[in-house]
């Protein structure tokens, strides 16, 4: 009689030797971080092992040694150093460290915290993460993601050790899977609506500052013949349709002293250091002490869908 047909015993060392098994991403912890080649999720590594993020399809982005992580594409990039110049992203760092805008960080801190202390916020162009600083210092249970395209500005925020997750890439690419956040935080930097609904839960928030009319008057004054009211920041809705309303509004607005060396910072770190003339540029810069307004606008969003359904629920 022939045998029974019955299939060779499983072996689970064939698996082990088989190349194309993505055998490293399982011992992996899964990150909100996606892949930039292939959007598919960034394994992260737990201690003791290669400081690498890794996805399914064995690509790798290694970890440098401040601790972000660069998932910018060679061929997403439009120069060889996007983003601010490092010049103007130290001079910001210094202005701020020195504590000019601390009203304005301690107001995002509050409206941050007033959606909760254990949530995941994202500070999208987040520059050399004086912000982040701030959140991190008013708050030990905040997951924070930061991203900027400068990468001397994620270097620098690294640097702050801030126990934050940290990535160069791109506003219009962020590099998170959709629906991991829950405020996502925009300090004068650039953003997609689209990107930045996307990654947001259904009820986060989007908390966007831009200048006021009257922000830095006393610096403009030294540059243009008239007066030139700031035009905003308005959302850069990069689509037809916007995807998020605005639920409040929050202005800023005091004179400030800025001093000595930080007159020069504070030119330095705006792109009003390019529209004076280099004689204004040398007058500015040798003022010994330099008065004017700062001027904030808090607008606080919802995405579009997420607020109608909380009215729904709440009828
Ligand atoms: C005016 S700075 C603000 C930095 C920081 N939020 C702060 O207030 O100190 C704008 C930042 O956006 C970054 N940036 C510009 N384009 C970007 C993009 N497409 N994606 C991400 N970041 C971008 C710049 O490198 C810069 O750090
Ligand atoms: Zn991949």
């Amino acid at each position: 009689m022939p045998k029974p047909f019955s299939y060779p015993p499983f072996r689970p060392r064939d698996i082990e030797q088989n190349p194309s098994e993505p055998v490293a991403v399982q011992t992996l912890k899964t990150s909100l971080f996606k892949c930039p080649s292939c959007s598919s999720n960034l394994g992260q590594p737990t201690e003791g092992q290669a400081n690498t993020y890794q996805c399914a399809n064995r690509h790798c982005f290694d970890i440098a040694k401040e601790g972000y992580v660069n998932l910018l594409l060679a061929q997403h990039k439009r120069s060889s150093s996007p983003g601010d110049g490092d010049e103007m992203i130290r001079s910001r760092q210094r202005f701020l460290n020195a504590g000019y805008y601390r009203p304005l960080a301690d107001a995002i801190a509050k409206q941050v915290l007033q959606l909760g202390a254990n949530q995941r916020v994202l500070d999208i162009g987040c520059g050399e993460g004086y912000y982040m600083e701030q959140l991190r210092s008013s708050a030990n249970n905040l997951e924070l993601y930061g991203i900027d395209i400068s990468k001397t500005a994620v270097r620098m925020a690294a640097k702050r050790k801030l126990n934050a997750q940290l990535a160069v890439d791109s506003a219009y690419n962020i590099p998170l899977i959709d629906s991991s956040i829950n405020t996502a935080l925009s300090v004068f930097s650039p953003i997609s609506a689209i990107e930045t609904a996307r990654v947001l839960t259904p009820k986060g928030r989007l908390i966007m500052i831009g200048p006021g009319a009257e922000h830095l008057a006393g610096l403009t004054a030294h540059i243009y013949e008239n007066t030139v009211p700031h035009e905003g920041n308005p959302l850069n809705t990069t689509a037809t349709d916007s995807e998020f309303n605005l639920l409040e509004t929050i202005e800023l607005n005091q004179e400030i002293t800025v001093r000595l060396s930080h007159v020069e910072d504070l030119l330095k770190m705006t792109p009003y250091y390019w529209h004076a003339r280099p004689e204004q540029q040398e007058a500015i810069c040798a003022l010994k002490e330099l008065t004017t307004t700062v001027h904030f606008v808090i607008n606080i969003y919802a995405p579009k869908e997420a607020t109608e359904t909380a009215w729904l629920a709440d009828e």
